[in-house]
This record gives C-alpha cells, structure tokens and sequence, in this order.
C-alpha cells in the first residue's frame, strides 16, 4: 500500500529513543522529510546521521525541545515549519513514565505534576503551535494536516504503583477526541495509538529489565517498528475518513470480559 509520505513533512516528538525514533526512521523509509523535537542533544543528532542513511528519505533536522516548555516548542515548531516549508503530519510521542511501584499516598506532588506536564501539558503545546501549519497542510493538500499522539493501553486499564501515568494517558486519550471535534472543520484529524508493553528504554527501565531485549517476558511484547506501523498509517492520506478514534494495539486484552469461558 502506498501511504502517500514521500516528500511530506512530519515532525515528531520524542523523536530520540524508542517510538519516536522506530517512527522516524519508519517515516524516512517512506519517503518524508522529518523534523526531529527532544531534549536529548545527542541522541537526536545521532538520529538525525542515521536518517542520513536510510535509501530514498527526505531531508531530517533535529530541533531541541522541552515538550513542557512553551517557549522551546513554539520556537522549535516556528524552525521547523520554516525550514521545511510547512508541517503535514504531527506525532506526538515525547513522555515519561515517571514513579513506577509506589502507591498513590507515596507519590510526590512534583512527580505528579511533572508526568502531567510531559505527558498532558506536551502533548497539548505541541498541538497549539503545530495546528496553524496543520490546518494550511489540510487545505492545500488532500489527506494532509494529520496529528497523532502517543496515548497508551494505560489509557483505558491501569495497573497499580502508575497512578500518575495512568491519570495522564486517560487525558492524552480525551485531549485527542477533543482536538479532533475542534479541528475537523478544517480537514485537520487527530488521532492515537494506544500501545501495551512496547520493547523500548522507557519500558524495560519500568520493568528493571537490565539486558537490550523485553522479548523472554512471560507478557506479550511488541516492538516499536509495529507500533510505528499504526503510527504511519493514521499520518497518512490512506487513513483519510478516520478521525477521533484511538488504536488499541494490545493483543486483544482490552475485549476480553471477566466471563469465565
Ligand atoms: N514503551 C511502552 O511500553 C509504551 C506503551 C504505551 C505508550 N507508550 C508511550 O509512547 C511514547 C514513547 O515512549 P517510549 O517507550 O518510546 O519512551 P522512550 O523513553 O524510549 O522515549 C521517549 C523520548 O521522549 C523524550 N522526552 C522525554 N521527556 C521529554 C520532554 N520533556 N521534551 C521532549 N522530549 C522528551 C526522551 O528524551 C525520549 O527520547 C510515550 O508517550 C509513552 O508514554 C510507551
């Protein structure tokens, strides 16, 4: 299936680890040209060599950014639309897990605040500052002028000791509908992927997994590379009609009832 990505623009948060970087290397493959947001410096430009590489990728730049820092993401958006051109499609997939295992009456307040400043606050300055360029994508090219924001399985189940986390992926999950029902008069969509365990840094720091690979878990695993696949494809022209909707990529836990069958 062509996806329609060659030559577009995609600007993507969280860009240098797990994700985001299977996202941007997947984007590269197809053809687009990235704009690269984190606040890892040397990760970022270590992505951006790589990018360099990658057969038949457009043009990547890496732009420095605190996704809670309004001032850092309106300049870097501001950069990167300048320097391209414009912005086709946005994925959101800067966050932090923040306290894993501690019960709810063990939680810091600043920890607290900080999972939502990355995870909510990121997420909602990134629409802000990338919506005008997005609303000028969708109504000069078709299928362009797409959002999609990394949300999480966490958005709908929630395990204990990520009280913060889950209460931050549950508004990442409506923070998308709402965008979607703002923006759609003018072509813009907004969706989510909503992933369950995902083989990257973030995870197996959460899970003390200390060697390079989730893959021996008696748990279902997937790899970055697939959720970038859903990620691609809801970016893309080929997912046109779809708007507001969150994919749940979860192996099928969240369909399965209490029934005892
Ligand atoms: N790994 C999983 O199991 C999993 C599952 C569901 C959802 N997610 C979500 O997917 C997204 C990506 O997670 P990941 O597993 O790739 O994590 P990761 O830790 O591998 O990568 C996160 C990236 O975000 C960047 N980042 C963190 N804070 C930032 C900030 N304030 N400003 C800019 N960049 C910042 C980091 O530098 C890093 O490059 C997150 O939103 C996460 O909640 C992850």
């Amino acid at each position: 299936m062509d996806l329609g990505l060659a030559g577009r623009t995609v600007l993507v948060s969280g860009a240098a680890s797990g994700i985001g970087r299977a996202c941007a290397l997947a984007f590269a493959r197809e053809g687009a040209r990235l704009a690269l947001l984190d606040i890892d410096d040397d990760a970022g430009a270590a992505l951006q060599r790589e990018l360099a590489g990658v057969p038949g990728a457009g043009a990547s730049r890496f732009f420095r950014a605190d996704v809670s820092d309004e001032a850092t993401v309106s300049g870097a958006v501001r950069d990167a639309a300048a320097a391209f051109g414009g912005i086709d499609a946005v994925v959101g997939c800067a966050g932090i897990s923040g306290p894993v295992g501690l019960g709810v009456e063990d939680v810091a307040l600043s920890d607290f605040r900080r999972v939502m400043e990355v995870n909510v606050t990121g997420q909602f300055l990134l629409a802000k500052h990338c919506a005008p360029f997005l609303r000028v994508a969708a109504g000069s090219s078709p299928g362009a002028g797409a959002m999609v924001l990394l949300a999480s399985d966490s958005s709908f189940v929630a395990a204990p000791g990520m009280v913060p986390y889950n209460a931050s992926k549950g508004a990442v999950l409506q923070l998308t509908r709402a965008l979607s029902v703002e923006l759609a008069a003018d072509g813009v969509r907004v969706n989510c992927v909503c992933p369950s365990v995902v083989d990257t840094p973030m995870a197996r720091t959460d899970l003390g997994e200390t060697s390079e690979s989730l893959n021996a878990r008696d748990f279902p695993v997937q790899s970055p590379e697939q959720v970038a696949n859903h990620v691609l494809y809801l970016a893309s022209p080929a997912s046109a009609p779809v708007n507001g909707t969150s994919l749940v990529s979860d192996f099928g836990y969240l369909a399965r009832s209490s029934f005892p069958a």
